[in-house]
């Protein structure tokens, strides 16, 4: 099946190691979850989520979780649903490295898509720095915030194929 042939793999880079999760890593994930978004998803819809066959790849070092990148992959079209990285590993390369990881090992996969807020620099540098490429923009695309305002969605692109 298209996007499952990373279920494998294993990669190590430093002190870290990047492999497929399950839902034995999902409190850590839902934790994760939680600090790096402002609408975070409930431990429930991640559970459902795996249930469903979305796939979760987990970065970790020493016993603990630095970062996960949850995607679903519809025949050959995948999407990257969240990316995150723990505070106290940020800009070490790791968030490049689950997603090369994920690229790497997609096998019969075309496209990966995305969505990702207009204000957030620090992802659309990730993902341009990958090969994404911008394709359009959804108007007030996400919920609205603190003062009732609504952010666009930049949607990005990268051809496999
Ligand atoms: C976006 C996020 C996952 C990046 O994680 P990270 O591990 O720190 O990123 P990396 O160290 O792998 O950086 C890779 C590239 O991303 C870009 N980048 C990452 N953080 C950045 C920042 N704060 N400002 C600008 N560019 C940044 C850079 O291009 C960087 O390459 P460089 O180091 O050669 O400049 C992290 O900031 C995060 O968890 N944010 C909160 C959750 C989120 O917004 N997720 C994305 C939407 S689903």
């Amino acid at each position: 099946m298209a996007g499952k042939s990373w279920w494998r793999h294993l990669k190590l880079t430093g002190h870290f190691t990047i492999r497929a999760g399950s839902v034995n890593d999902l409190t850590a994930v839902y934790e994760l979850n939680r600090q790096a978004f402002d609408s975070c998803w409930s431990y429930q819809a991640l559970y459902s989520a795996l249930e469903s066959g979305y796939d979760l790849i987990v970065c970790e070092t020493g016993g603990e979780l630095a970062g996960y990148l949850l995607s679903m992959t519809i025949l050959d079209e995948m999407q990257i649903m969240q990316i995150a990285v723990a505070k106290q590993f940020l800009r070490l390369g790791q968030a490049e490295a689950m997603s090369r990881f994920l690229i790497d090992t997609s096998s019969g996969v075309s496209v990966i898509l995305l969505e990702v807020r207009v204000s957030n620099r620090a992802a659309r540098n990730l993902y341009a720095k990958l090969g994404f490429e911008e394709s359009g923009y959804r108007k007030n695309y996400y919920a609205p915030d603190v003062t009732g305002m609504c952010e666009d969605a930049v949607l990005m692109d990268l051809k496999l194929a």
